[in-house]
């Protein structure tokens, strides 16, 4: 019997988290970040779960699947590796993959600028007729993915699914009220997070936990 689905893992308002001490981070971080919240190895094993939900869904026949960069890219990648190793130990015929990138931006220092510029695609053509399976690493008020999901429209695929590594805790959120993707990992607190190619200004993509910032690093990295 197969267990039932979570829809996403809740991470508390206030999580007591890891020790920054209780795992590896780089030197050049420690001093700015206030916890783990989620530690690489969770959200590598929520991911393969993600991976297995996706190909039981969608995965008897073709996808685009699309990053939205640049955050969403390290989590693209562990994606499609997993569906890769799915449908390689699978004896079915396993969804076969083209892969596409676009890029977005909407927000300074933890603010959302409110606009959101699309500021660099492939031809989405491609997408025309075809079922698409859109990556991005974190949902907070859903106007991103709005707008992208608004712009995909205009090139009539078949079908678009948004896989989200987090989504925040929004009041509309909680209320049903914010756009919420088909799969996530965890739903975390309405706090910045970064880490695991997250970032806060370009910074901390490269640090694998997800994290809490702490004010130093907000000072010590702000957009002037
Ligand atoms: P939304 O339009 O409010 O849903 O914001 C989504 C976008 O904002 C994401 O694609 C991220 O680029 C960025 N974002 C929102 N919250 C965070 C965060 O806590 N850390 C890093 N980026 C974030």
């Amino acid at each position: 019997m197969s267990q039932k689905r979570v829809a996403a893992i809740k991470i508390e308002d206030d999580p007591e988290g890891y020790p920054l001490g209780a795992f590896c981070i780089p030197a050049h971080y420690a001093d700015y970040l206030e916890k783990i919240i989620i530690p690489l190895g969770v959200v590598k094993d929520r991911t393969e779960k993600l991976a297995r939900d996706i190909v039981e869904d969608i995965g008897d026949g073709p996808i685009v699947a699309l990053c939205v960069l640049k955050g969403g890219h390290q989590f693209f990648h562990d994606l499609l590796e997993w569906i890769q190793i799915i449908g390689r130990t699978s004896t079915k015929n396993i969804m076969q993959i083209r892969v596409d990138f676009i890029r977005l931006k909407s927000y300074v220092n933890e603010e959302s600028t409110g606009e959101v510029q699309i500021i660099g695609n492939d031809d989405l053509n491609g997408i025309r007729g075809r079922n698409v399976l859109v990556v991005e690493d974190i949902v907070d008020t859903g106007k991103t993915m709005e707008k992208l999901l608004g712009e995909l429209k205009k090139y009539e695929p078949k079908m678009v699914k948004v896989a989200s590594l987090l989504t925040k805790r929004s009041k509309a959120r909680i209320h049903g009220q914010a756009y919420t993707p088909e799969y996530v990992g965890f739903d975390v607190p309405k706090k910045f997070v970064v880490g695991y190619s997250l970032d806060y200004n370009e910074y901390f993509r490269d640090l694998g936990h997800i994290c809490l910032i702490n004010e130093k690093g907000k000072e010590k990295f702000k957009s002037d």
